[in-house]
């Protein structure tokens, strides 16, 4: 019974974790109620879905506001304002009271910060001003202001999914790789003093903030460990995508693989479905009971 239990939990997150980036809501209730999270921006938007937890993220978005411009997509800022939004408009469904209990008894995930680091701060010159160590304390001070923000508009449980070896993926090992396509150490060392950096920062706002159920969850071990030992997996290639060259899987790509489930990489930047499922199940496993 208790393994059923689980297993649909997994299930669940698994989906969230898959369709969303940013800040995502979720609600615990829904467990075992909704597929995938609909998008905040969806207009068909219903009472039901804002009950069960919506998604409002930004695919590329990033805590460095140039990240945002280089990519055009909605700031911390911007998902901080609509997630105001929606709590207006959970209150006009179901009053204060209740609306306070959502926010409490919900779980938030934010994944954020690989598009600051491999994309803005590696691949354009716009802050080398900073050094690595300056930057990702920017970073973590975003993040923090952040997390802090969400605790003063009522959410308690939130999730903040650590960066993973971001300097392995395809499109890293072309630019950086060398004939081997090798992973790009300087990228991987980067994010490993990033997840530090938060997750000491992480601790320190559970002290301060006294009702915070605040979780850091380890993305770069799993994942380490799966590429560097693919074929202990079952995987064949790790080092190149299934559908390829650009970063994204499009019209324009020329290459999709016969079979997705041998690739650790579905395009050149992220991961097949069946790589989310093992990174996932992982992370799951190792948090979810930290959030009751
Ligand atoms: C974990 O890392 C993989 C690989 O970079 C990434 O695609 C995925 O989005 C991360 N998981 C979450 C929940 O952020
Ligand atoms: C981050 O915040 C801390 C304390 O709030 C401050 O000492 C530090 O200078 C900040 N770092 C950056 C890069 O803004």
């Amino acid at each position: 019974m208790y393994n059923t239990t689980i297993n649909r939990i997994w299930q669940k997150m698994l989906s969230w974790f898959i369709i969303l980036r940013n800040l995502h809501i979720i609600s615990a209730e829904i467990l075992g109620i909704k597929e995938t999270l609909p998008p905040y921006l969806d207009p068909n938007l219903k009472v039901e879905d804002l009950l069960t937890g919506v998604c409002f993220a930004s695919a590329g978005s990033g805590y460095d506001h140039l990240t945002v411009e280089i990519a055009s997509v909605l700031s911390v800022e911007d998902q901080l304002n609509m997630f105001k939004g929606y709590i207006g408009k959970l209150k006009a469904a179901v009053g204060e009271a209740r609306t306070a209990l959502i926010l409490a008894k919900s779980i938030f995930i934010i994944s954020m910060g690989s598009n600051d680091i491999a994309g803005t701060y590696f691949m354009t010159s716009f802050r080398r001003e900073y050094n690595i160590q300056e930057y990702t304390s920017m970073l973590v001070n975003i993040s923090s202001n952040f997390l802090q923000e969400l605790y003063k508009f009522g959410a308690r449980k939130i999730g903040v999914v650590s960066l993973s070896p971001i300097g392995c993926v395809p499109l890293q090992r072309t630019i950086g790789g060398g004939k081997e396509r090798d992973c790009v150490e300087s990228i991987n060392q980067a994010a490993t003093v990033y997840n530090s950096k938060l997750s000491s920062s992480i601790m320190a706002l559970n002290k301060k903030l006294s009702e915070a159920r605040l979780v850091y969850l380890e993305n770069y071990s799993e994942f380490n460990k799966l590429i560097q030992h693919h074929k202990q997996f079952g995987f064949e290639v790790e080092d190149s995508a299934c559908c390829g060259p650009g970063p994204v899987c499009n019209s324009l790509s020329f290459k999709i693989c016969e079979d997705a489930t041998k690739y650790v990489f579905w395009d050149s930047v992220h991961p097949t479905e069946r790589t989310y499922n093992i990174l996932v199940s992982d992370i799951v496993k190792k948090n979810i009971h930290k959030f009751v």
